[in-house]
Parts: structure tokens; C-alpha cells; sequence
């Protein structure tokens, strides 16, 4: 079933719930009311009466008084003791006949169902105790058909049962409405999902009036996953796109050598050697590379780092003392505190160091400047170095995948221009920030800074 024919049953079954108790509740006072103001009127009546007739009074004087105060279908009777009749009047001989006499010393009222004419029909009889100084014992009895009361309440049944018809149908009417009002959004949702179930592109909803309430919240929700999801598509686009181009030269350059083998063979030695020393370095070139573009889609799916304690000190100590021995280049290490003690994933806080020292080494022939610094709320680790240095339009692209300044050169040094992207994603997984100032022919520095929480001075 579908929700919004849900929703307008369930309303329209409560609403006449909610009808049919009140109806009921009107009904029933209705009648009960009406009732209570006939008895009270025939309490009046029996006052009137017993004000009217004094004991002294003939019997035929009484009975005249007695057939005056008689109403349309009534009998009003004076009993004895003993439900003796003493007096009695009545225009209804069938009412009479019904409702037997009874003495009684205290005032009574009383609804009898009689079988009439026309069917069932009440009668209320009220009875008093006749008290006027005498010791006379007797009581008067008056006895009505409450026939008003059966027509009005016909009438009132009839407005009730047809004001429930049509409040009914109006609910259903006012539910159609504001179960097609609730799902509009919610069914457009449905269609650009199944749009893009069937095209697999990803697609917005078109939001028209700014409502404010939790279904836009929900439709602007879905728009933002989406925008992401296209943004993120894009990315992997760019990112299969820009790769397949870097592996492109390598692999030119391998077929071009093998090519060449296979056409020369190995007779001439001195070529034979330039080639395979060619495909192998192109090979280990792409090796890198895949290994690189690996590193980097293991950080993109990456959100939660599996973090750890270690001393940041120790870490730079040990990097740069590799660093040394391997590049036989001079690296200094400027620090205050004996350890920094910081919580992250220690293995790749050491990539992105490499990262920085490997450029400040491929980009520089002078010494390099390491330093540390613990503060308050932060820790700061700089490299420096005093080489060729980026031109200034340059350094607002150097943190985008592949982008080299120099191709030509980061060719010769062996960049793919993954470096930087690398690290400034390891920073965010950090929630740390990645910096470079640079001054073209004077010398690059690259930021790293890490928040607070990361870490524990010593
Ligand atoms: N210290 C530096 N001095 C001068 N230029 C730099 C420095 N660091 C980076 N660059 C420039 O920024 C570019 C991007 O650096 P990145 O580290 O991302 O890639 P790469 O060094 O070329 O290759 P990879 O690091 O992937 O081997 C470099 O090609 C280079 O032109
Ligand atoms: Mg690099």
C-alpha cells in the first residue's frame, strides 16, 4: 500500500474515532439532558397541582382540577395508600392502562419503555407525597409520553450520523491532500534515484520553495551526498585520467628500447647496454609510481587513523641520520625539547618528512635546515632548504596530484608529482595543516603543523 493512501486511512480512521466518542458524548447529555428538564417540568406541575387542590376540596371539584392541568398523552392520578386510585384523569387510555398506580411517600421519578402505536416510546412518571397539614396519605402520580423527545432525538441522530458522513469525507479529501503536500518531495527523491539507478549519473533534486522544515533538510541532505559522490567520480576521473598519462612516457620509452633490441638484436653491445639500462629504469620508474598512486588511494579511503604515542624527536633524529648516510648531504637539526610526545600513526608522519626532506634534496645542492618546535598548543616541524625555489604562481597548484614545476627536470630527478598531495592528505587524516613559503632562486620551506591534541610536551 502506498504511504500517502496509508497516511489519509490512518487520519480519516482517527478523525471518526475521535466523531463517533464525541458524538456519542453529545448524544447521551443531549438526551439525558432533555429528560431532566421534562421531570423538572412535571415536578413543577405536581406543585401547581397540590397548591390547587386542598382536601376540603369535593371530589368533582378535584377531578376538574386534576383534567385541567392534564398536557397531550399524560395521566395524572391522586393514588392511596395500598396503590389505591383515588382520582384519575387521563387523554390516554393506552398510557393508563400500561403504567400501574403506586403510593408512595417520597418523591420518585421514573422512564417507562411502553409498546405504542408507532412502537417503543418513553414515558416519564413522577410521583410526589401529598402534603398539605392533614393527616390525609396520599400521593399524586402525573405520567407523560415523552413524544418530543423521540422525534428530536431521530433529529439529533440524523445530524449526528450525516455530520460524521460528511466530516469523513472531508478527511479524506484534507488527508489526499496533505499526504500528496508531505510526499512531494520524498517522490521527487524517489524519481532522481531511479533516474540515476538507470543512467548510474549522479543527479540533484530541484528544491522550489524554501520551506525550512525536515523534508527540505532531507532533500538539501541528499543534494549535498551527491554533489560530494559527483565531486568525488570527478576526482577518480581526473585521477585515472592524469595517471594513465604519467604512465604513458615510461612506457614509450620501454617499447621504443625493446623495439629497438628487436630489430638490431644484441649485436652492437654498446646499445644492447643503453637499452636494457633505459627499460629497467623506466620500469622501476613505473614501479614507483603504482606503488605512489597505491599509497595514495589507500589515503583517500582512509578516515580513521589507527593513531598511536610516539616521540617526535626520535622520529626526525632517525630519518635524518638515513637521509645523511644515503645522500652524503649536510642536514641540520635544530630542536629544543628532549621529546615531543604526539599521538598519530608514526609510520606516516615519517612519509610525509621523507617526502619533504627527498624534495629539499632533489630541488637544492646547499645544506638543508631541519628544525623542531614544541609549543603551548602546537608542534611545528620545518624543513628548509636554499635551492631553486618555486616561482610564486606556481605554489598555489604544487599541493594537486602530478603537478611539477619543471617537468623537464622532475623527469631527470625522477618526480611524478605525488609528493606533496600525498602529504598534505596525511595531514588531514592528522587534522594538521601542510604549508610551503618559497622565493624562486632563494629557497623553499615547507610547514607542518600539528594542533594541540596531538600532543604531549616533555
Ligand atoms: N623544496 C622544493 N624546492 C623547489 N621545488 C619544489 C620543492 N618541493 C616541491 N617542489 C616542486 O613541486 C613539485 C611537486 O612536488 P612533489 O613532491 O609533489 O612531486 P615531485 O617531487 O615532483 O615527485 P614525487 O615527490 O612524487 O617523487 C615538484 O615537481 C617541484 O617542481
Ligand atoms: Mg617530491
Amino acid at each position: 500500500m502506498k504511504i500517502t493512501t496509508k497516511i489519509n486511512l490512518l487520519t480519516t480512521a482517527w478523525m471518526l474515532c475521535i466523531l463517533i466518542l464525541t458524538n456519542f458524548l453529545v448524544f447521551f447529555l443531549f438526551m439525558k439532558n432533555t429528560v431532566t428538564m421534562d421531570e423538572n417540568m412535571l415536578f413543577q406541575k405536581s406543585k401547581d397541582i397540590m397548591a390547587e387542590i386542598h382536601l376540603n376540596q369535593s371530589s368533582s371539584q378535584m377531578e376538574e382540577t386534576l383534567r385541567d392541568s392534564l398536557t397531550e398523552h399524560s395521566f395524572i392520578r391522586v393514588i392511596g395508600p395500598k396503590n389505591k386510585v383515588i382520582l384519575h384523569e387521563t387523554n390516554d387510555k393506552l398510557l393508563s392502562k400500561k403504567i400501574k398506580g403506586k403510593y408512595t411517600t417520597k418523591k420518585q421519578t421514573q422512564t417507562h419503555i411502553i409498546f405504542a402505536e408507532h412502537g417503543e416510546e418513553q414515558v416519564l412518571v413522577v410521583r410526589v407525597p401529598i402534603k398539605n397539614g392533614t393527616n390525609f396519605k396520599g400521593s399524586l402520580e402525573i405520567a407523560e409520553r415523552l413524544q418530543g423527545l423521540e422525534a428530536r432525538r431521530e433529529l439529533l441522530r440524523v445530524i449526528l450520523i450525516s455530520s460524521t458522513v460528511i466530516a469523513a469525507f472531508l478527511s479524506l479529501l484534507g488527508g489526499r491532500w496533505l499526504a500528496n503536500m508531505i510526499m512531494r518531495p520524498i517522490s521527487n527523491m524517489i524519481h532522481t534515484m531511479e533516474d540515476i539507478e538507470k543512467s548510474g549519473v549522479p543527479k540533484t533534486i530541484s528544491i522550489q520553495d524554501n520551506t525550512k522544515d525536515e523534508l527540505q533538510t532531507m532533500a538539501k541532505t541528499f543534494n549535498r551526498m551527491i554533489a560530494r559522490l559527483q565531486l568525488n567520480i570527478e576526482k577518480q576521473r581526473q585521477f585515472v585520467s592524469d595517471a594513465s598519462h604519467e604512465l604513458k612516457t615510461p612506457l614509450t620509452v620501454i617499447k621504443s628500447y625493446a623495439n629497438l633490441l628487436r630489430r638490431h638484436g644484441l649485436k652492437n653491445k654498446k646499445m644492447t647496454d643503453e637499452a636494457i639500462a633505459a627499460i629497467h629504469l623506466e620500469a622501476t620508474r613505473i614501479q614507483k609510481m603504482t606503488e605512489t598512486f597505491l599509497d595514495l588511494a589507500e589515503l583517500e579511503n582512509e578516515t580513521l587513523l589507527e593513531t598511536d604515542q610516539f616521540d617526535l624527536v626520535s622520529l626526525c633524529k632517525s630519518i635524518i641520520k638515513q637521509f645523511k648516510q644515503v645522500y652524503k648531504r649536510e642536514i641540520s637539526f635544530h630542536y629544543k625539547e628532549n621529546q615531543i610526545l604526539m599521538d598519530g600513526d608514526e609510520l606516516k608522519i615519517k612519509q610525509v618528512i621523507i617526502i619533504l626532506l627527498d624534495n629539499a634534496i632533489k630541488y637544492s645542492n646547499e645544506k638543508i635546515d631541519v628544525f623542531l618546535e614544541g609549543h603551548e598548543n602546537q608542534v611545528l616541524v620545518r624543513v628548509k632548504d636554499y635551492g631553486i625555489g618555486i616561482p610564486e604562481d606556481e605554489i598555489q597548484h604544487i599541493f594537486e596530484r602530478f603537478y611539477r614545476v619543471d617537468k623537464a627536470r622532475s623527469r631527470e630527478t625522477g618526480g611524478s608529482g605525488l609528493g606533496l598531495p600525498i602529504a598534505k592528505s596525511i595531514m588531514n587524516l592528522h587534522k594538521g595543516e601542510i604549508n610551503l613559503i618559497s622565493t624562486q632562486g632563494e629557497g623553499t620551506e615547507v610547514i607542518l603543523r600539528f594542533s594541540q591534541k596531538n600532543n604531549l610536551l616533555k
